[in-house]
């Protein structure tokens, strides 16, 4: 079992000074009548960083999100931006910008003029508004696509103006509400990968609502895990998996392979553990368990095994598809297995509170 407690991940520079926290929230807390949305929040992100939300449907992330664009008041805690408090600011006098998951572009405006609309808001001239909207729909990759209408782009292209529509201020901080969730599974992945070149090139402070692991942990320099309104662990994406401070995080993110052994509980990812060979020697040091195979489940490049362990507890073993087919992997149903993993990649967890003090 890993030794490591729990510690902070280490950043680089630790030592440098460090700049003023793009966003810092201090005890924030919000209830909706007896529903308590958001239970005492504290978190700071740096300038420039990725950061997201990420957790199941209700905790809470998208009232956070919203305290923080000033769209709510907290009952209580504050809310600094660049070390402003804003706590009682209205929206308008937050340097932040807002994207929503139903990006409503105007329909009957082109798509230029939707992309310049804030900047006319705020009156700034034509010439340079037309300069600085067609800059920012280079930087989403829909150069000359100005004159277009909404409804002659597809879906992907139109999140991509509502980015645009966005950026063009030049916020000090973005807020994006889970603003991929309508978009289908291959776009998503593109769209992904998109934004987080985006995000680097214009340097602007990201805060990313979602309830989807996988795109968290692609896109984030740091997330924070969200469960009832609370925060469960703050750290970098490989942390968060590998290292995850609670049982809820465990199972969040990634599949939830705990187990109690000797009284201490620790997590192991699927894809560290190997099901040996008939007649195979473990090697030395391995943790060697023997069960029996509950269920299969071939999902192409993979297989998952579900293994009922005979020390009790159930395991996800994943296995790449090198040599075997489908048809191999279904009559593994039923079998008894020996399991083996390496001791140091498991992770003791705890339960909530057992956070560290600084997180
Ligand atoms: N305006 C509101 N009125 C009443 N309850 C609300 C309101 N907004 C959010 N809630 C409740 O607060 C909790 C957190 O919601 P939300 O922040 O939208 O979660 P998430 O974005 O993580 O899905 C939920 O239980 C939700 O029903
Ligand atoms: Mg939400």
């Amino acid at each position: 079992m890993s030794t490591q407690a729990r510690e902070r991940p280490s950043e680089a520079g630790e030592d440098a000074p460090q700049p003023a926290a793009d966003v810092r929230l201090e005890g924030v807390r919000k209830s909706f009548g007896d529903v308590v949305a958001v239970d005492g929040v504290d978190l700071e992100i740096d300038q420039g960083e990725f950061f997201s939300l990420l957790g199941p449907s209700g905790s809470g992330k998208t009232t956070l999100l919203r305290i923080i664009a000033g769209f709510e008041r907290p009952d209580d805690g504050t809310v600094w931006l660049a070390d402003v408090d804003v706590t009682n600011k209205a929206p308008f006098d937050r340097d932040v910008n807002t994207v929503f998951q139903d990006y409503a572009l105007f329909p009957h405006m082109s798509i230029s003029e939707n992309v310049e609309y804030g900047l006319k808001v705020k009156g700034v001239g034509k010439q340079e508004r037309r300069s600085r909207a067609e800059e920012a729909l280079q930087m989403v990759r829909l150069p000359g696509y100005g004159k277009r209408k909404p409804s002659q782009l597809s879906g992907g292209q139109r999140q991509r103006v509502a980015l645009a529509r966005a950026i063009v201020n030049r916020p000090r901080v973005l807020l994006l509400d889970e603003p991929l969730g309508a978009l289908d599974l291959k776009l998503r992945e593109e769209m992904q990968i998109e934004l987080k070149r985006i995000q680097q090139e214009v340097g602007i402070t990201f805060v990313y609502v979602t309830h989807d692991q996988e795109e968290a942990l692609t896109m984030s320099d740091r997330l924070a895990v969200f469960n009832n309104g609370l925060i469960e662990q703050i750290a970098a994406p490989a942390d968060v998996y590998e290292r995850p401070a609670t049982e809820f995080v465990a199972g969040f993110v990634g599949v939830s392979n705990v187990l109690e052994r000797e009284g201490q509980r620790f997590v192991v990812r699927p894809e560290k553990i190997r099901i040996l060979e008939q007649g195979e020697e473990p090697y030395a040091g391995a943790h060697v368990e023997s069960g029996q195979v509950r269920d299969v489940v071939y999902v192409g490049m993979v297989t998952r095994y579900i293994v009922d362990l005979e020390a009790g507890g159930q395991l996800t073993v994943v296995r790449q598809n090198l040599e075997t087919s489908s048809q191999d992997v279904l009559e593994a149903r039923g079998a008894q297995v020996r399991l083996e993993w390496r001791p140091e990649q498991t992770y003791e967890i705890g339960e909530r509170g057992q956070m560290e003090e600084d997180e």
